[in-house]
């Protein structure tokens, strides 16, 4: 298959839930393909290929050295993402990997080392900072309309079935990582921080459905997450997916519920548009804005470092029960 010169050709390697929001996203995008995909079971990837009418290629090495692909999107499970984004990044094709980007550290300064030193942009999948109320809330807060930030609040009450959550890693890694390269994003990095979890729901499971972070940030102000697989909130206003940041002068609110369709999405008990929105919205900056108009993601690789190294404070605090200096 050939791409036209206008259009940047897609790659996916992994072909799970998450696939079908990008399948979607690429699709939205002007001047954007996707040429195909690389699944490790085939019986997944025939599925998807076809739902998605792409080429579904044999090996990974493959779809990465094929010249109709500009850029890959690593979509597999945590563990695997550094061997792929190698893999695309060594082939020459600019990168969108997923979240959590790594498992550790060290991993992500890797993948950022390599994308350096090929000159290609690889672009965490960060894809809550690419909603129009976060950007707005960025501008207020860096041109400083809401005045002294005194707090800043990131909830998550989504109800995910066992047999789904035994699939990602408990959600210290799998969620609190949004709320905190939401954070850095918005008002900046915290200085020190102690968390707490729980396991309320599972039969088997023994990662936590449930945790909770208390931060003092860089500009004194406090912070607090909450990330839960344990219950969806079915109260008024609820905190399905919430973002508060408070000023002396003024504070805005970013909410899941502000856009509802009642039709299960994905694995939520219904479709929260801003989901789909979202990651339209990233895969939109990452073809467009990145790879065309020469700028950077709104949330990086060193951002990524960042949030891993607040999820690894996290993991520590909940070890020792203790308070963690960053
Ligand atoms: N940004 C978001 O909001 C968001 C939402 C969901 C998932 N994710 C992330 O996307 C990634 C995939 O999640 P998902 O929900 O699609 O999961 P999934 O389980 O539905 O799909 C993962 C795919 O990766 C493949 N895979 C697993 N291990 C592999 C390995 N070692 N080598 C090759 N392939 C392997 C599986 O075959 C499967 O097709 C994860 O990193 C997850 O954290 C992000």
């Amino acid at each position: 298959m050939t791409t036209p010169k206008d259009t940047t050709g897609v790659g996916f390697i992994g072909a799970g839930d998450v696939a079908v929001l990008h399948a979607a996203a690429v699709k939205k995008c002007p001047g954007a393909k996707l040429v195909g995909l690389w699944n490790r079971s085939q019986d997944r990837a025939k599925q998807r290929a076809a739902e998605f009418g792409c080429k579904n290629y044999a090996t990974p090495d493959e779809l990465v050295n094929d010249p109709a692909v500009g850029a890959v999107f690593v979509l597999t499970n945590l563990e695997s993402h550094l061997e792929y984004t190698k893999l695309a990044l060594a082939a020459g094709k600019h990168v969108l990997v997923e979240k959590p980007v790594g498992v550790t550290v060290a991993e992500i300064e890797e993948m950022k080392k390599l994308a350096a030193a090929k000159n290609l942009v690889c672009m965490p999948g960060h894809n809550y900072v690419y909603e129009g109320g976060m950007v707005r809330t960025r501008e207020l807060v860096e041109g400083g309309d809401l005045g002294k930030i005194v707090s800043a609040y990131v909830m998550y009450n989504i109800h995910h079935p066992e047999e789904v959550a035994k699939r990602y890693p408990g959600v210290v890694r799998q969620i609190l990582t949004h709320h905190s390269y939401i954070l850095l994003y918005l008002v900046g990095r915290p200085v020190e921080l102690c968390a707490m979890k729980a396991t309320l729901h599972y039969k088997e499971y023994k990662e936590e459905d449930i945790a909770m972070v208390q931060m003092r940030l860089h500009s004194g102000a406090l912070a607090h997450f909450c990330a839960s697989f344990a219950a969806d909130d079915h109260a008024a206003d609820p905190w399905t997916v919430m973002v508060k940041v408070v000023g002396t002068a003024g504070s805005t609110r970013y909410s899941y519920r502000d856009h509802v369709e009642i039709k299960p999405g994905l694995v939520h008990s219904q479709t929260y548009t801003a989901y789909q929105g979202s990651i339209t919205n990233e895969v939109r900056h990452f073809l467009i804005d990145c790879l065309r108009m020469g700028q950077k993601p709104l949330s990086t690789l060193d951002d990524a470092i960042t949030a891993q190294k607040m999820i690894e404070a996290a993991e520590k605090s909940i070890a020792d029960r203790s308070v963690v200096k960053m």
